[in-house]
């Protein structure tokens, strides 16, 4: 689906259909208006009628129209005008794009962007536009043996603008594009089930985006290296695997050469059995999302090469694949992390921290601004806050405060968990220096507290994506995308990009 702008007048602008919008009051949007006088009164007649209340995911198609140049109209519910929000219009905009699915246009004129969402400004409607219609629009095809048709016609969506918007439209345009390329290429590394997507196919994505723009270095770390390194844990669980672990690190160099680097971690777990602590059959199928984490981490890299940012990003993925075999950890395995600290793996099914931890050791050689490891790592997250908001664990309090508002700007929310030392005894071990479990209280923070034990020398932020970064279950089944939202909307904000 592209995008693009139009100016000039709305009555006389040709399009295969024209979207504007009615609030529940019966108040139209102020093209509407328009089109309605050119009409006489045509739309207003439509809404006396009762054919539509105005309420948010009411939507009408209305042919024909006299006095109007574009073939169609799209008569868009926008709720109730004086409880406008960001979340109301996101909803507005997800509806829009699944109506305009069953519609036969292929090039529509969207006027939506001048529409009420509360405090939030042309830029950021734009972006919502553009961001969510081309969420809207996703679908995973390339396991498909005979390619499905697309499931949308809509080929073009231009965003009616005027001379006055015509620059913060652009902008915003330029900026939802980049972040739809990322949140798609998201989905897509999620998607693809774990035969394909190993840790080498994922080293292999970052090879090859490492190379598609100049601001982006690539480096792969292999087993020998990261042993080398001491990398006792991350290795411990790939052992049982016959597929190669890998340290994936991309840098994008945007800002002055000195500049301390924001660093984004991914939890590349590219299938997750359990181990010999094997998970139940019934819902294992799910653990090809354990990569989710990294697959957003690399998303976000994309849109920050795309939109060349003018800070220096590194991101690092550890991928490993976590399988029972005779080479596996046994419950009770103690092995060495490149920290030094000693871990008894008392569960292999908690297997996400054991790469992380040797991950997060590993980037304080950058001397990080920030950093934020995204991982799918407890079901206790998914217990706790359900596939609404990802828990968000810091170590410093500005840190959370701007990873919570990048949250509540993109819509891609979080929920601050705390990390207090109150919890650790529960990781306590009889050998080691710590054991990889905590006991069924508090399976989330207590493995965030594992977690914290590695990262003391910067600004860390840990987000537990377990019950956002995907949706289960059968045919319904998909990565979500999220937390690429999140992450692109933070480093926006930290490279002081122009969002009015
Ligand atoms: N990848 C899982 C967590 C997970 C479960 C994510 C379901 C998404 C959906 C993780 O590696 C795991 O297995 N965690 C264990 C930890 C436990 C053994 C302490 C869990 O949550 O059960
Ligand atoms: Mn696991
Ligand atoms: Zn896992």
């Amino acid at each position: 689906m592209e995008f693009g702008t139009k100016s000039g007048n709305p009555v006389k602008t040709r399009s295969q259909c024209i979207i504007v919008g009615v609030y529940e009051d019966g108040q139209l949007s102020p093209t509407a208006e328009l089109l309605d006088t050119a009409s006489k009164g045509y739309l207003k007649k439509v809404v006396a009628r009762g054919d539509t209340d105005g309420k948010i995911g009411q939507n009408v198609l209305l042919h024909d129209i006299p006095g109007i140049s574009s073939t169609r109209i799209l008569l868009v519910g926008l709720g109730k005008k004086d409880a406008a929000s960001g979340s109301k219009f996101s909803q507005m905009a997800q509806s829009v794009i699944a109506t305009l699915k069953n519609i036969p246009a292929k090039q529509v004129l969207c006027s939506l962007a001048e529409t009420e969402a509360g405090d939030n400004n042309l830029y950021w409607k734009t972006r919502k536009i553009v961001e969510l219609f081309s969420a809207g629009i996703y679908a995973y095809t390339d396991m498909r043996g005979t390619p499905p048709k697309p499931h949308s016609k809509v080929e073009k969506v231009d965003l009616l603008t005027d001379k006055k918007n015509h620059t913060i439209t652009r902008r915003a345009l330029k900026d939802a594009k980049a972040i739809a390329l990322g949140v798609a290429i998201a989905k897509d590394l999620g998607n693809t089930p774990s035969n394909i997507c190993t840790p080498t196919y994922l080293a292999k994505q970052a090879i090859q985006l490492g190379k598609a723009y100049a601001s982006l270095t690539t480096k792969i770390l292999d087993e020998k290296e990261m042993a080398k390194l001491g990398m006792g844990s991350f290795l411990s669980v790939g052992h049982g695997s016959a597929e190669p672990s890998k340290m994936i690190i991309i840098h994008h160099k945007g800002g002055k050469p000195k500049d301390p680097p924001h660093v984004l971690v991914g939890k590349g777990i590219t299938f997750d059995t359990g181990g010999i602590s094997l998970k139940p059959a019934a819902t294992m199928y799910e653990m090809i999302y354990d990569m989710c984490g990294a697959a957003c981490v690399f998303g976000a890299m994309k849109t920050v090469a795309e939109l060349n940012l003018p800070i220096n990003v590194t991101m690092v993925i550890a991928a490993a694949e976590n399988m029972p075999s005779e080479r596996a950890s046994r419950p009770g395995d103690i092995v060495k992390s490149m920290s030094g600290q000693t871990i008894e793996i008392l569960n292999t099914d908690a297997e996400g921290r054991l790469v992380l931890c040797d991950a997060l050791t590993y980037i304080s050689r950058f001397k990080p601004a920030t950093v934020i490891d995204v991982a799918t790592l407890t079901g206790a997250c998914i217990m706790a806050l359900g596939s609404v908001a990802s828990a968000l664990y810091a170590n410093d309090d500005t840190l959370a405060e701007n990873i919570n508002a990048a949250g509540e700007n993109s819509l891609d929310r979080v929920w601050r968990m705390p990390l207090w030392d109150e919890y650790q005894p529960q990781l306590n071990s009889a050998f080691a220096d710590m054991a990889n479990v905590g006991g069924r209280e508090a399976g989330s923070v207590t493995a965030a507290c594992f977690l914290a034990r590695f990262t003391k020398k910067y600004r860390w932020a840990h987000l537990d994506v377990a019950g956002t970064a995907f949706r289960g279950g059968g045919a319904q089944k998909g990565a979500t995308g999220r937390p690429v939202g999140l992450l692109v909307q933070y480093l926006l904000d930290r490279a002081n990009v122009k969002q009015h």
